[in-house]
């Protein structure tokens, strides 16, 4: 049998406590070897004894080695450094407001903060409090601090809240926090993330463009780098890539199938002529939603106010799911200025697809033409942060999670047999 990978969990002092013994079940479940830390408030909330009968190791929460000696312990200075040494990652749920205010501000006053500071290795934190410290200038000034610095942030999801009210706060699902570990290892240790040989990703990429007349057109600001990243990553993962992609300034990808298209109409044949090839499909591109219903077969000339009469075009995406094998995953992508999950998770129910990447494409920093991004992994069960990242770095985050949803439709398509 593999050997486990050894991690460690942080637990704060929430009442979502109890919750981090679940989520320690589910990471052995998922392979992994998990030991426990816990702050002193955690142990007002969950007995220490439940997590050691659990995995099996003791669990820490002092600096102090209370048995060393009479005069109130002697310090267990090893045991800190030796636990940030060997472990392949720190998971902290939940994280509370306190707990991320020490990270961000590298306060070491106990076993748990001493060894974030103490340990290389990736930190993912699941945060859970009351809405209104998750909304406060300070906790969020905190993420962005952690975030900034590297630190993997678990979204909280809306929900009902202990405290008794409804909104943003409440610890992530299980399955999203095991999830991120599992993502953020894979992509720590590139030698076990699976070959993709064999696979066939098609990828659309790139704004299409309805034109007006021969000169003009309606268009938008994708600049296709996301899908481009997307790309090379399912090449060098060893995929066989079609890249459907519409116009761009961007040198192509090495070893793709490139189809270049204009229009939607374009995009939607291609699409639709290959997918019968493809075993993964991941929609990047910017479609029009409209075209013009007549465009003029000359260039027009100025004159007065002018009406363009629009029609709407495919949902390419939609006949893809219509039309796909069992076994291909779907990913689709959504662009939001606004209420950006909410209308994520509606996009992801309408159009039925395994995943939705979505993205505020409102700021400057993140988004269209871009070469940085950030965004949400949203599927019909979890919610996962996409830090603000490279583009090709955040491409490496999408198939990870891609290669999950396909493990789980491959399943599906089998017992359908
Ligand atoms: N899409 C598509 N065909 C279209 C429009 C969009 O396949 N005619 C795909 C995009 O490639 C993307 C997803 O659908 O993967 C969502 O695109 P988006 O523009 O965010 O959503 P729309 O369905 O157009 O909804 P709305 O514009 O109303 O938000």
């Amino acid at each position: 049998m593999a050997e486990r990978i050894k991690v460690t969990v942080g637990v704060a002092g929430g009442i979502a406590a109890y919750k981090a013994v679940e989520v320690v079940r589910r990471l052995q479940d998922a392979g992994f070897d998990p030991h426990v830390a816990m702050t002193a408030a955690a142990e007002r909330f969950v007995q220490p004894l439940t997590f050691a009968a659990i995995t099996g190791h003791k669990v820490v929460s002092s600096l102090w080695n209370e048995d060393a000696g009479a005069s109130g312990g002697e310090m267990s200075g090893i045991e800190h450094i030796n636990e940030a040494q060997t472990t392949a990652a720190l998971i902290v749920v939940p994280a509370t407001a306190d707990i991320l205010a020490k990270f961000a501000h590298g306060i070491a006053d106990d076993f748990l903060t001493t060894m974030y500071l103490a340990t290389t290795a990736p930190t993912i934190v699941a945060p859970a409090m009351n809405v209104e410290m998750w909304q406060h200038p300070a906790t969020q000034a905190n993420l962005e601090i952690l975030r900034k610095r590297g630190v993997t942030i678990v979204q909280p999801d809306s929900g009902y809240l202990a405290c008794g009210m409804v909104g943003g706060g409440r610890l992530a699902e299980e399955s999203a926090i095991v999830a991120a570990v599992a993502e953020v290892l894979a992509r720590e240790r590139p030698e076990k993330s699976a070959d993709w040989k064999g696979e066939t990703v098609l990828i659309t990429a790139g704004g299409t463009r309805e034109p007006i007349d021969p000169v003009r057109f309606i268009g938008n600001r994708s600049s296709g780098k996301m899908g481009y990243a997307l790309a090379a990553e399912a090449r060098c993962r060893g995929a066989r890539v079609i890249l459907i992609s519409a116009p761009t300034a961007l040198p192509p990808p090495q070893d793709c199938e490139i189809i270049p298209v204009t229009t939607s109409e374009e995009m939607r044949q291609a699409v639709l002529g290959h997918l019968a090839e493809a075993t993964m499909v991941v929609m990047a591109a910017a479609v029009s939603d409209y075209r013009v219903a007549e465009a003029a077969p000359q260039k027009l000339k100025r004159s007065g106010p002018r009406v363009l009469e629009l029609q709407p075009t495919a949902d390419i995406l939609e006949e893809i799911v219509r039309q796909r094998r069992q076994a291909t995953t779907v990913i689709g992508f959504a662009a939001e200025t606004e209420d950006v999950l909410g209308n994520g998770r509606a996009k992801l129910t309408r159009k039925g697809v395994d995943g939705l990447v979505v993205n505020d494409v409102s700021g400057t920093d993140t988004g269209f033409d871009s070469d940085r991004n950030a965004g949400w992994f949203l599927t019909p069960e979890s919610t996962t942060e996409l830090p603000l990242s490279s583009k090709a770095e955040m491409a490496g985050r999408i198939l990870n999670y891609a290669e999950a949803l396909r493990a789980g439709r491959r399943q599906a398509a089998a017992s359908l047999r």
